[in-house]
């Protein structure tokens, strides 16, 4: 008898009904994220530091059918990622998935970046996945179901950059860390694993979609694929490793980049 069951199989890609906590909600990642575990029927706590971009989600999404709610907070900072799972907590009773896709960069050369800015990145990309994992994770081991941590990483993970020395070491960082989370979570069955992206279409990248551009052309030449992402392009690995099909996967970063590293 072949042991694959059948409940599983038919249902290994389901997060409905389960609780997820989205960071960086209001940026497009985030914001696609969140729309599509809200869609699959997940409730989704969307978090930011902008409250008037959240709130005009909250208002789009629940026109749409979606369960969601939403509070503001700096996901580098501790007391609000503490409430902010606090409040999915009172709202939806417990946390099962937290998806990090919050971001920022400032890109300089060395010679130009102080060392406060390029501490900005690193606060920005690294301790705070630190900060919410660490939120993320505390609650779930107290509810003792397991749970799920999805972290946007970056393909600037695993190659340096001009100007990158913050992003690039945060990124590099983040992978690095989660396998360590990974090690430390496993007994408790908490997965966490990264996404690591090239290029996504958000206000920031719009430009490099110009098939004029030298940067759209040098990019084609590494992508299989035959162009570069779209937000809907993203929600698959992440809702793949929010689901109960990634449950034997834990430490690892998965490439979205439309085969990137192929060629
Ligand atoms: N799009 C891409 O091509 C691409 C490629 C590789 C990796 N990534 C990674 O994917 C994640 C999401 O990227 P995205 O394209 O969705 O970016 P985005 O559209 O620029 O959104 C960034 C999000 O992060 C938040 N944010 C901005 N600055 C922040 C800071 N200093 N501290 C904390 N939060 C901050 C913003 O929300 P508030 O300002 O409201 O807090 C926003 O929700 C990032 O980690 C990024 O590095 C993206």
């Amino acid at each position: 008898m072949i042991k694959v069951e059948k409940n599983f199989a038919q249902g290994m890609f389901s997060i409905k009904g389960k609780v997820a906590l989205v960071t960086g909600a209001t940026g497009a990642l985030g914001g696609a994220v969140s729309k599509a575990y809200g869609y699959q029927g997940a409730k989704v706590v969307m978090t930011a530091r902008n409250t008037e971009k959240l709130k005009a989600l909250e208002s789009e999404f629940k026109a749409e059918g979606i369960d969601c709610a939403v509070i503001t907070g700096d996901p580098a900072v501790e007391a609000d990622m503490k409430k902010a799972v606090e409040f999915a907590v009172k709202t939806y009773g417990e946390l099962n998935i937290l998806t990090v896709c919050h971001g920022f960069n400032a890109p300089k050369g060395i010679l130009e970046q102080s060392v406060e800015e390029w501490q900005k990145i690193m606060d920005a990309d690294l301790k705070s996945v630190y900060v919410v994992c660490k939120a993320a994770a505390e609650q779930m081991v107290a509810q003792n179901k397991g749970g799920k941590l999805v972290v946007t990483s970056s393909a600037r993970s695993k190659m340096g950059m001009k100007g990158y020395t913050g992003y690039c070491a945060s990124k590099g960082g983040c992978d690095l860390m989660i396998q360590s989370m990974a090690s430390d979570l496993a007994p408790y069955h908490i997965n966490v694993n990264t996404i690591n992206p090239t290029v996504f279409r958000s206000d920031l990248t719009e430009w490099m979609f110009d098939p004029e551009s030298a940067v759209y052309q040098n990019f084609l030449k590494r992508l299989p694929i035959g162009r570069l992402g779209e937000v809907q392009d993203f929600v698959g690995l992440a809702t793949f490793l929010a689901s109960p099909a990634s449950d034997f996967l834990t430490g690892g970063n998965y490439d979205a980049t439309g085969g990137y590293w192929a060629c």
